[in-house]
């Protein structure tokens, strides 16, 4: 295993995380579990935020893109460590906001923005709403109207770039449901129509051209497409786009096959981009702009960890070793939707060589419930507990009720300690909301 310096084993040949041994973690809070290592994620933000502090003389603000992980603890770290974060919904924003979040640096995304949502918005001043439809222009630009404020906003611009990545996680090719081309003029007519709403500010642009990239020049490519981009609205309409967020999608190791070398890649991602702004502004003739970047994925997911416990052991001769597990598609259901790929170990016996082709089953009534399919694994016993590795982000964001399975708790570990920051859920919790009417009784 190689990127990974969350972990360690221990003396014991038990695996550890955050300085803690995972057994000991699993004797106190059960399985499964989402263990997530406090120092990784705040190095993450660090890295971030001091390149672009270094490389951009401070010009730019890293956010959070809190999709990936969003609960009330992550948003203080992301805020102790002097990021901004990226919202989607109402839900995100009013866990932020109760987290103290300060206002100024939240910025709001998403294709279809509720009414509800974009009040939340205006009423709490948040720092600005990335617009993404001709629709939301009009909406938006009446409700500030109405509450008499000027609102700051960049638009969802897509750049066309084709990321090496999964293809249900791209977002800015030119068929997208995220934006509007540039390619095709819908860019342009977009900036044009914003352009003449009175109570919008229209700062500049957004582009996100996908998720889980290694390729430096995608985002090399996006940059020099939208400082284009810039230039010629500039041109043709004299408006100067002051802000340019450039998204987020930086790989993370999830096995050996990612091509990743190490943690050092994260600022050379954002030097890449630097290089290239400062290039084009020059080559374009435009300002530099406050450069906005929204990493997620990288910042959470190698801190996180899962642990299961193996729960029975099915070999089907010549065809496939079931190994079931106490989780399942409600806690990561990453497999079932992208046959996302992972690493995963035997906790209690780390040291022991891989030896098994084994799949990882989960406990849901769907035969594409896995975690994991064909991994090599040592030889498990039942009883024995399973780490998965690089877990961290769109796990517990995207884990579900289903089958009416509880979403596993997260513990924060740190320095030898460990405190949940997500409790587990209970029975109770999840028939709060059902109801029995009167005539059904
Ligand atoms: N900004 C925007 C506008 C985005 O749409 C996303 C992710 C990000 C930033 C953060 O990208 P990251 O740095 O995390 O790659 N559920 C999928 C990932 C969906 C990503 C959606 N947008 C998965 O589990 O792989």
């Amino acid at each position: 295993m190689n990127c990974r310096d969350t972990l360690r084993i221990n003396a014991q040949g038990h695996l550890e995380i955050g300085g803690i041994d995972t057994v000991q973690l699993v004797k106190e809070f059960g399985t499964p579990l989402y263990v997530m290592d406090e120092e990784h994620i705040r190095k993450m933000c660090g890295i971030y935020r001091q390149t672009i502090e270094k490389e951009y003389n401070g010009n730019g603000l890293v956010l959070y893109a809190s999709k990936a992980l969003s609960c009330l603890a992550i948003y203080k770290i992301v805020e102790q460590e002097s990021l901004g974060i990226d919202v989607v919904s109402g839900g995100e924003l009013y866990t932020a906001l109760k987290a103290g979040f300060p206002t100024d640096k939240i910025y709001m995304h998403g294709n279809n923005k509720l009414v509800t949502e974009l009040q939340m918005a205006i009423e709490n001043k948040i720092a600005c709403i990335v617009v993404d439809n001709f629709t939301e222009l009009d909406i938006l630009d009446a409700l500030c109207q109405k509450y008499g404020v000027q609102q700051n906003i960049l638009l969802r611009i897509n750049p066309g770039v084709e990321a090496h990545t999964h293809q249900y996680i791209q977002t800015a090719k030119v068929d997208s449901k995220f934006g509007f081309a540039i390619s095709n003029g819908s860019a342009e007519q977009f900036t044009q129509y914003a352009l003449t709403k009175k109570n919008l500010n229209l700062q500049g642009y957004h582009c996100h051209i996908g998720s889980q990239i290694f390729e430096r020049d995608s985002f090399a490519l996006a940059t020099d497409i939208m400082l284009q981009f810039i230039a010629d609205m500039q041109k043709k309409y004299q408006f100067e786009a002051s802000v340019l967020n450039l998204g987020g999608g930086y790989g993370i190791w999830y096995t050996d096959e990612d091509v990743k070398t190490n943690i050092n890649c994260y600022a050379e991602y954002v030097k890449t981009i630097i290089t290239q702004l400062r290039k084009k502004a020059k080559e374009y003739n435009v300002k530099e702009p406050f450069l906005l970047i929204e990493p997620g994925r990288s910042i959470v997911g190698e801190a996180g960890i899962t642990l299961y416990t193996v729960g029975n052991i099915k070999e089907i001769a010549n065809l496939k070793k079931y190994i079931a597990i106490d989780g399942g598609m409600f806690d990561n259901p990453r497999y079932a939707l992208y046959q996302a790929k992972y690493t995963a170990c035997i906790a209690n016996r780390a040291n022991d060589k891989a030896t098994e082709i084994v799949s990882l089953a989960g406990k849901c009534c769907e035969s594409g419930d896995f975690i994991c399919e064909d991994i090599p694994l040592a030889k498990a016993n039942i009883g024995d507990i399973i780490a998965v590795f690089s877990t961290g982000a769109y796990n517990y964001a995207m884990s579900s009720n289903y089958n009416r399975n509880l979403v596993p708790p997260i513990v924060l570990v740190k320095k030898g300690r460990a405190a949940y920051i997500v409790k587990p859920q209970t029975f109770e919790d999840i028939i709060r909301n059902d109801v029995l009417p009167e005539y059904l009784k």
